[in-house]
């Protein structure tokens, strides 16, 4: 009787049979995913089982004592998610549960299965590892096959002896990274620092020593969770003649006798297994649906030459379209993002002999989605230092967007395709071009980029160094150079990507002193350049002529440079890029925010909300206060959300309270979207005044329900600062704020291209808090709003003015209205009225300040006005009606029914003020199998005027 097991090596053997014995014309790959079950167990029992240990064990030996078993696993895989899964352990994500099973990360495992192969007619077999997480010793039945050490790098082994069709054990021994790292340090002359995350981080020491995701030891956002597993695909790839590996392309526009083309460089990298070889044979290029120009030279290319040491060869080829042939790519909001495929085949010259049995094993094709577009970091001198913008087809492009950190802080669930497409779909949807791949994370999926391109995502990345020193030993170094060199030609052929940065706040960690550099600064700085300026960047530039590469973010971008790598203020904001956070000064006061060239990190913590802590329903206040405190990771505690919330808000004093939690939360999401708010429409404004080309906030999403500076919660819920950032970061836009003179500075911004201004008409009413009806309205007509910049629509002293009238500032706010008029030559244009495009407030005052008599509470009535579910994607909708009796101030809507199996559900709207007696908002949920009918009264509202009253 097959076990399930031995089926599946069957099926496997079968395949293998298949493509050895018939010519099989649809799928020449010779790639096969190992879609193996595996056996994990641990080899020590864990922390709390060491003593049934007799004797520590040497790598080799198999362990005497087995406690936790975990059978069936498929990859990609992790011992926290196996154990998990298998209950051993609770979920990592809930109670204190980081806290409880770092056992977990100190403990040694080992990933077994088996694994049978006949190739015989091959000249090729290699078993690769696409990614392994991170320190394991590799064994095909007895042969030691090799050690990894990097989870970024990839690993091939030769078993080509080993493919005779005996079933033998594929184990994987790992060692706890945790104690690797710790015995990394040992005996080093000069310390890696920080030697330890600050204690409140609940974290692991020594991560920067080891090539492996450094968030996974702690960060400020988020839990320990030292991982051990195989988190990418384990593939066979058997072949007689060479594997296409990677295709990278440098594409250019050039003119060519007065006609316009497109060149595209391509660069093909052909493996031979592990040593050189000699290749002979063809290689052919096609861009589907899109004709070259040189058609007959460029399909084909000869290629007489042999594979270095390592079994690599790169071929490089030209190929040119005319310019009108295609389409250009796009960022989001700027036009399409159209793509098309690159296939590149290579085929032995060996396949036309007559005695050849099986010619398709001697050919390797490959297919990768291009874009037309060029990409220039833009660093013009001006009267004050440089320019530091994008430039994408010859168009100034102000970047808005976030910094994305994993997915999930268990590597192999960044393979969650569906989770990665909802938040880059979020981020699209809200209008960003740019996210940030920062620096502690990961080099990402395949469907990342892939997910990227499509939606006109620009990405900065970052290489994997962050907020810390590295060492420069030949061997580090080494296996970097390897990490570089496998994932720069991984992902360079995608179009979204722009600009590469060697690291992550190491420059600024170094010259501001963080770790106590100072005293060996001239050692640190020696290990700097040997890292970043001697290798990671050259290695960058050596497999991606087509971008720009930085060394660091934030950085003094070609200033740097001449400041020897370590400007003398990485963070000054005529040069490069900045982060900027302030946790003292009130950030709802825009007067504050220089802003930068370019504002590549700023941001501000919250909440998430009250009935996404799965303990919410369970634990009492002081013990969810508890719960909060242990996973708020800043050494500053809660204390600047607090802070900033007092400053402009009544603040819930009694901890205790069972209505404490739920409305902090609730001021905490909305103070953070005003500070985001503030700051990101301060950098728009200030596009000319102070150069600034660039806001992408800290940080789009989150590995735990934690206080963070994400606007999108794990798991999916939307923030209110998300909902808002589809205003904040809307095409065309309408800034108000007091600025540094006490004057409204009202500003319009307009993003959209053309070829001529639009007109706009600009509508200021002022408002008294406790009244629907308007005090004042002014009105500017027909303000000239050229393409892709910003213009001043007035500068205006509020505050005389309503003192002139007798007026109270604290209890009037500014309301405002962009129209545009329809475009000349329109039809009908006359007839047409102006289109209200952009809505906005402005606060004269902090809201705690309002005078009683402004302060009125609304009654607030909610109307379900209809609900359809669609079961062919399991999507409700439901259109709400929101009745107020008096104005409502930052109206926060939150879906809270009992036992529902809806999830990611987003409110159109949220946190808005009306002004108005009624308004329509939609809540759209995936709502499986469409069960849930939902009602007014799964609805809860809060709004800040029930705490004034109060
Ligand atoms: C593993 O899977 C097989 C078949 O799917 C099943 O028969 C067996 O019980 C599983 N083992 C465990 C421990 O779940
Ligand atoms: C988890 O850790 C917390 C805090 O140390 C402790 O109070 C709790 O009892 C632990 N729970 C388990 C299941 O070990
Ligand atoms: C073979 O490849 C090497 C390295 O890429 C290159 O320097 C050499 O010119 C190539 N030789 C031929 C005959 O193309
Ligand atoms: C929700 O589930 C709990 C426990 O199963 C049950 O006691 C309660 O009645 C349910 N509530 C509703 C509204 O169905
Ligand atoms: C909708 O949900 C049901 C129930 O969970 C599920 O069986 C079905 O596959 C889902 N349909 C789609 C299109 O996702």
């Amino acid at each position: 009787m097959l076990d399930a097991l031995k089926f599946f090596l069957f099926v496997i053997l079968l395949l293998v049979t298949i493509m050895l014995n018939q010519h099989v014309t649809s799928k020449r790959s010779a790639e096969l995913d190992l879609e193996l079950l595996w056996r994990i167990q641990d080899t020590k029992g864990g922390k709390r089982c060491r003593q049934l240990v007799p004797h520590e064990m040497g790598n080799n030996e198999l362990p005497l004592v087995a406690v936790f078993v975990i059978q069936n696993q498929t990859v990609p895989s992790g011992v926290y998610s196996a154990l998990e899964q298998s209950m051993i352990i609770g979920s990592l994500l809930e109670d204190y549960n980081d806290y409880n099973t770092s056992w977990v990360g100190e403990t040694d495992w080992i990933y077994r299965t088996n694994l049978s192969c006949l190739a015989e007619d091959y000249r090729y077999v290699l078993l690769t590892f696409h990614g392994v997480d991170t320190f394991a010793s590799v064994y095909l039945g007895e042969k030691l096959l090799g050690v990894t050490d990097n989870m970024f790098v990839r690993y091939r082994y030769d078993v080509k002896q080993l493919c005779d069709g005996e079933t033998r054990e594929l184990r994987l021994q790992f060692r706890s990274p945790v104690i690797e790292a710790r015995e990394r340090a040992k005996g080093r002359a000069l310390p890696i620092v920080p030697i330890c995350p600050p204690d409140v981080y609940h974290g692991q020491c020594h991560v920067n020593l080891i090539r492996k995701m450094q968030a996974s030891f702690s960060w400020d956002w988020g839990l320990a969770a030292p991982s051990m597993g195989i988190w990418k695909p384990v593939r066979l790839e058997y072949y007689s003649s060479a594997l296409i590996r990677d295709l990278t392309v440098v594409i250019s526009e050039i003119e060519v006798n007065g006609s316009e083309q497109w060149t595209i460089a391509v660069g093909v990298y052909l493996e031979t297994g592990l040593a050189s070889a000699q290749l002979k044979g063809v290689l052919t290029f096609k861009i589907i649906g899109v004709p070259l120009v040189v058609h007959e030279s460029e399909q084909t290319l000869t290629v007489t030459n042999e594979t270095n040491e390592h079994g690599e060869l790169l071929i490089k080829h030209g190929l040119t379209v005319a310019r009108d042939a295609v389409e250009r790519w796009w960022p989001n909001g700027y036009g399409k993002q159209t793509l098309y495929s690159l296939y590149v085949r290579w085929e032995d010259a060996a396949v036309n002999s007559v005695k050849m049995a099986n010619p398709d094993t001697m050919i390797s094709e490959k297919v990768i989605r291009i874009g037309f577009r060029t990409v220039l970091l833009s660093q013009e001198r001006t009267t004050d230092g440089l320019m530091f913008y994008f430039k994408v087809n010859d168009v100034p492009i102000f970047a808005k967007g976030s910094n994305w950190i994993p997915s999930s802080v268990l590597p192999e669930r960044s393979y969650d395709a569906n989770y990665v497409k909802f938040l880059l779909y979020a981020a699209r949807d809200v209008h960003m071009n740019m996210l940030r791949v920062w620096g502690g994370g990961l080099y990402e999926s395949d469907h990342f980029y892939r997910m990227a391109d499509e939606l006109g995502l620009l990405i900065w990345h970052d290489l994997m160094f962050a907020c810390s020193m590295y060492p420069s030993d030949s061997d580090f170094l080494r296996t970097v150079q390897e990490e570089v060199r496998q994932n720069v030609r991984r992902i360079q052929h995608h179009p979204s990507v722009a600009v590469w940065a060697t690291n992550n706040e190491n420059e600024v960690a170094l010259r501001q002193n963080w770790y106590k550099t100072e005293a060996n600064y001239s050692a640190y700085y020696t290990q700097y350049v040997e890292l970043y300026v001697r290798t990671v960047l050259p290695t960058v530039e050596a497999n991606d002529p087509w971008r720009t590469v930085l060394l660091s973010s934030p950085s003094n971008g070609d200033l740097s440079l001449k400041e020897r790598y370590i400007a003398t203020n990485p963070q000054d904001p005529r040069y490069g890029d900045v982060h900027y956070y302030n946790y003292f000064l009130d950030g709802w006061n825009a007067a504050q925010y220089r802003g930068g060239r370019f504002v590549s990190e700023y941001g501000f913590q919250s909440f998430p909300a009250f009935t996404s802590w799965p303990e919410a329903r369970s634990y009492r206040p002081t013990e969810l206060s508890k719960l909060i405190e242990h996973r708020q990771h800043s050494p500053l505690r809660n204390v600047p959300i607090l802070d900033m919330i007092n400053f402009n808000l009544p603040l819930p004093s009694d901890p205790s309270a069972e209505g404490y939690w739920p409305e902090l939360i609730y001021l905490s999401q909305l103070s953070q979207a005003m500070i985001v708010k503030t700051e990101t429409e301060v950098y728009r404004a200030r596009r000319l005044e102070h150069g600034t080309m660039g806001a992408l906030y800290w940080q789009l999403n989150d590995v735990w329900i934690a206080p963070s500076w994400s606007s999108i919660e794990y798991g999916g819920t939307f923030k209110l600062l998300h909902v808002w950032l589809r205003d904040i970061f809307a095409p065309e836009h309408l800034v108000a704020f007091i600025n540094e003179r006490r004057q409204l500075e009202v500003v319009a911004v307009r993003d959209t291209l053309g070829t001529a201004p639009e007109l706009w008409d600009v509508e200021i009413r002022i408002h008294r808090y406790g009244s629907f009806r308007v005090v004042e309205r002014m009105r500017m007509d027909k303000i000239e709003v050229p393409p892709n910049t910003v213009v001043l629509v007035k500068h205006w002293d509020v505050y005389g003015h309503l003192a002139n009238q007798g007026l109270h500032p604290a209890d009037h706010l500014v309301l405002l209205y962009a129209y545009r008029h329809p475009q000349a030559g329109q039809q009908h244009q006359s007839l047409v009225p102006p289109q209200m495009i952009a809505q906005n407030f402005a606060l004269l005052d902090k809201l705690k300040n309002i005078r009683a008599a402004q302060r009125v509470q609304p009654t607030v009535a909610i109307n379900v006005v209809s609900a359809v579910c669609s079961e062919r994607n399991n999507l409700t909708s439901v259109s709400l009606e929101v009745s107020v009796s008096v104005p409502a101030l930052f109206v926060y809507l939150q879906l809270t029914p009992e036992n529902s199996t809806l999830k990611q559900c987003q409110f159109s709207r949220n946190g808005f003020i009306q002004f108005q007696p009624v308004r329509i908002v939609q809540l759209t949920c995936v709502d499986p199998g469409c069960r849930n009918k939902i009602q007014a009264r799964d609805i809860t509202v809060r709004t800040v005027n029930e705490l004034l009253v109060r």
